[in-house]
């Protein structure tokens, strides 16, 4: 039985991946290393928490000890979700950004490569190409032109698994993918905030003149064109995971609105992001070509799908809104577990 190690598997994307392998993989067996920072939340998991081919550790990816020795024990391929996401928390406080998207990386890597992990793949972001105008889109040799704290350390740790390649031969895959959406995203990123604000007719925050284009990707296509990478992407590649949903945050707004037939007087304009990137866009020929994966949810079902779900999740958005489910890991994981604080 294959064991893949998921660094980050307490986060949106991270949450869903492990769901994902666990539901359709069963030859699988998933070890997830989560540090439960604000972003982690245990009890996405709890309806897996007694499958047999399941193990929570929590942890930290800067922890050498640690890594060693969960690698030690036998680890087939490394799947890297790890790290601080939100570009404004990076712009109020770069450090913990360096600290787990390079440092983290650094770490994982080194250890990777002394315990003969056979597949190291990490997770990363179109961000790391800097800002598009209206036209064009990035591709995989596009120049890295990272444009605040978040995308440069992301862009850095790119470089770490690049180069741990090149000079030791090491197996490994970098995928980068557009904004993503759906089930279990923390309630500080775009949607989740359009969401649950207009959820409680409260003002929808569109930061600057709403004219910034995302392109959005449902979060289960990414999750399949992980997989697609771990299990047939060449090593030393980067796929590029693009949605083709370009859409201005403006429109977004609207189109959530419209799903929860909310008016439009709730979109509040709010000062812009300093260096707000203007436009990301993929092209994601490579992956369609090389690994056969398209994507399959369009934004049109994407959107009323990801909106029920948090309709129907409110008690999960308010705990994580309230910081209440930090309680849920103190009590239920230390007590299943025996495990002293
Ligand atoms: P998230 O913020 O929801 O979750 C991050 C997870 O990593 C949390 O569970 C957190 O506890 C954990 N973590 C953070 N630092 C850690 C550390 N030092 N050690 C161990 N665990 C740690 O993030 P997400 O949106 O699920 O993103 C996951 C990955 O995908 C990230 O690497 C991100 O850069 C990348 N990505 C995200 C998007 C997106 O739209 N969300 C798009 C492209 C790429
Ligand atoms: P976000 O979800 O933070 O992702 P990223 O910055 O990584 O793309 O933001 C998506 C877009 O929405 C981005 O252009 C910033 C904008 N935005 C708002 O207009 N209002 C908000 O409250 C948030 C969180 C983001």
């Amino acid at each position: 039985m294959r064991t893949v190690l998921v660094a980050g598997g307490c986060g949106f994307i991270g949450t869903n991946f492990v769901l994902h392998l666990l539901r359709t993989r069963p030859e699988l067996r998933v070890v997830n290393l989560d540090k439960l920072t604000y972003a982690g939340n245990l009890e996405n998991l709890a309806e897996v928490e007694g499958h047999p081919n399941y193990r929570f550790v929590k942890g930290d990816i800067c922890d050498e000890a640690l890594v060693d020795k969960l690698l030690g024990e036998g680890v087939d391929v490394l799947v890297n979700f790890a790290a601080e996401t939100h570009v404004d928390r990076s712009i109020k406080d770069p450090a913990e950004f360096i600290r787990s998207n390079v440092v983290g990386v650094q770490t994982l890597l080194v250890c990777a490569r002394k315990r003969n992990v056979r597949r190291f793949i990490q997770i990363g972001t179109d961000e790391v190409y800097g800002s598009l105008g209206p036209s064009g889109r990035f591709t995989e040799d596009s120049p890295l032109q990272p444009n605040n704290p978040y995308s440069a350390s992301k862009a850095a740790g790119d470089l770490l698994v690049r180069a741990f390649h090149k000079t030791h031969g090491m197996d490994a895959v970098i995928t980068r993918c557009t904004n993503n959406y759906g089930p279990f995203q923390f309630p500080e990123k775009a949607i989740p905030v359009f969401v649950s604000n207009a959820m409680q007719d409260r003002p929808i925050p569109v930061y600057g003149d709403g004219l910034h284009v995302r392109d959005w990707l449902y979060v289960e296509d990414h999750c399949r064109a992980i997989e697609s990478a771990m299990e047939r992407g060449r090593a030393g590649e980067v796929y590029n995971i693009g949605g083709g949903n370009e859409l201005p945050n403006i429109e977004l707004a609207r189109l959530i609105l419209r799903e929860l037939k909310k008016p439009e007087s709730l979109i509040q304009f709010v000062t812009d992001r300093p260096g707000h990137d203007r436009r990301y866009a993929l092209d994601s020929a490579k992956i369609q070509k090389e690994l056969n994966w398209r994507p399959r949810v369009t934004l049109a079902e994407g959107i009323p799908r990801t909106v029920r779900w948090y309709l129907e999740h409110q008690e999960w958005l308010g705990k994580l809104r309230s910081g209440d489910y930090l309680e849920y890991y103190r009590r239920h994981y230390h007590q299943t577990h025996g495990l002293k604080e």
